[in-house]
């Protein structure tokens, strides 16, 4: 398959590295790169060849920036919703109900949509220089790609509140501390560290990891990423949002009124 926004390569005979590769735009997930993850991911889970991915941002600076902000800052909270929906379904959901295994190797900056999506693989590392958060609620929106169900699933409810209405980066000791990521590595050795931990998985039956996948996921339920879905869609009504987006695109602190 062909991707604009995508690389993929195989580093060994079952173990594939897909590297988001936006790097302008800090590999910020528009439509075009959700829909082309779900088919670079489909095309490795259909693949009996394939026992584990890993996930990867291109250039130095991060992993992704989150939900592509220029696309979604002029849509109605109709749109809002169903962008919200569609992306959980097409990429987020599947990547966490796969059963070849995924481990995000976190890079750098991996904000809103970008954490939203390492939240939702099997494993995540980070290098000492990732940067994670979820600061949506600084654009007058909330995580709409799962994150307000999957981050208090990983850190607890505590955390999570904590991290979502303040907005905060937290950098990757920080996020080793929460649970967040099973390990911090120096940022040349990122890689490396995900190939290995690919490698020990894939010394163990690839069918029983599948049934492990599915057996850990079902102990969570779904109820919450559809309220999610409505309240995110419910955002783009606000002027808060108009303002907030408006703002990041001008480079500028937003003036929010609570309306
Ligand atoms: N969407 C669209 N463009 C983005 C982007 C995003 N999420 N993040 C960065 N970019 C673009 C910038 O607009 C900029 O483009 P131009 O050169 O055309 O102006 C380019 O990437 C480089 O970014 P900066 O100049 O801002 O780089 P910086 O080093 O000064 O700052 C940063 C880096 C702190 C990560 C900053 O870019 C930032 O705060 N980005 C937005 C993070 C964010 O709010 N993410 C959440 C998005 S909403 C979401 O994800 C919703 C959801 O859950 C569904």
């Amino acid at each position: 398959m062909k991707f604009n926004n995508l690389i993929v390569k195989d580093l060994s005979e079952h173990l594939r590295l897909i590297t988001i590769n936006r790097p302008r735009q800090l590999n910020a997930l528009n439509r075009e790169l959700i829909r082309e993850l779900h088919d670079a991911l489909e095309e490795a889970e259909k693949d009996p060849g394939i026992r584990a991915v890993i996930l990867m941002g291109s250039g130095d600076k991060a992993f992704i920036a989150g939900a592509d902000i220029k696309e979604f800052m002029h849509f109605t909270p109709e749109e809002g919703e169903q962008l919200s929906r569609e992306g959980q379904q097409l990429l987020f959901d599947y990547v966490e109900q796969m059963g070849t295994p995924v481990i995000a190797a976190i890079n750098g900056y991996a904000l809103g949509g970008g954490l939203e999506l390492a939240l939702a693989a099997h494993i995540r590392i980070a290098s000492e220089k990732a940067r994670m958060g979820l600061p949506e609620v600084s654009l007058g929106v909330i995580p709409g790609y799962g994150g307000t169900q999957r981050l208090a699933q990983h850190i607890g409810k505590g955390r999570a509140m904590e991290m979502i209405l303040t907005g905060k980066m937290i950098d990757a000791r920080r996020a080793y501390d929460y649970g967040l990521v099973s390990e911090v590595t120096p940022h040349e050795k990122l890689l490396d560290v995900a190939v290995e931990t690919a490698e020990a998985i894939m010394k163990n039956s690839p069918s029983a990891i599948a049934l492990a996948i599915r057996a850990i996921n079902s102990a969570y339920g779904r109820d919450g990423f559809k309220v999610e879905s409505r309240l995110f869609g419910q955002a783009f009504a606000t002027e808060d949002f108009k303002e907030g987006t408006t703002a990041f695109v001008e480079k500028r602190k937003p003036r929010f009124t609570g309306k």
